[in-house]
């Protein structure tokens, strides 16, 4: 399983889903794969945001080294999954699909592997109190996920 993990800045969201991904691949020492990718281009080589990287360290997770990227069309052939944080980031990520086999790896992180309480994960850029949010959905998510392909 090769999964993408995708926002719009890749300094926020999806350093943080990538960082609980693989926090839990090696706890459960799966072959997988996760990497994280931004639709946007102003954080290319950047490192994840203070904020991100500090709500990670108070859970255990180290995600200092990640460095920030763009989104391109090879990722939709070389990831099984390319999990979306928002209904932006969605719409984005199918704008570079080509065909239907790459449309239908791409879903909302949120609800796509369990129902959730809640559709999309709040971009907290601007929110200082939103990170800890953020975390905790992403962990439930990522979770879910795991129990859903652990067995394929
Ligand atoms: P992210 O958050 O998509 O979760 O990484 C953002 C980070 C930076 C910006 C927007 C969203 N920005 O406009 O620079």
């Amino acid at each position: 399983m090769r999964i993408l993990m995708v926002c719009l800045g890749n300094i926020c969201r999806s350093p943080l889903a990538e960082g609980i991904m693989a926090a839990k691949i090696a706890r459960d020492d799966l072959d997988w794969y996760v990497d994280s990718a931004g639709t946007g281009s102003w954080h290319i080589g950047a490192r994840p945001d203070s904020r991100s990287i500090a709500v990670a360290k108070a859970h255990g997770i180290d995600i200092s080294r990640q460095r920030g990227r763009q989104l391109s069309h090879s990722d939709l052939e070389d990831f099984d999954l390319v999990l979306a944080m928002d209904d932006s980031n969605y719409e984005n990520i199918l704008a570079l699909a080509s065909d239907e086999a790459q449309r239908k790896k791409v879903h909302l992180v949120l609800g796509f592997a369990a129902p959730s309480d809640h559709e999309i994960v709040p971009d907290p850029y601007w929110n200082d109190d939103g990170f800890e949010h953020v975390f905790q959905l992403l962990d439930e998510a990522c979770e879910h996920i795991v129990a859903k392909y652990k067995e394929q």
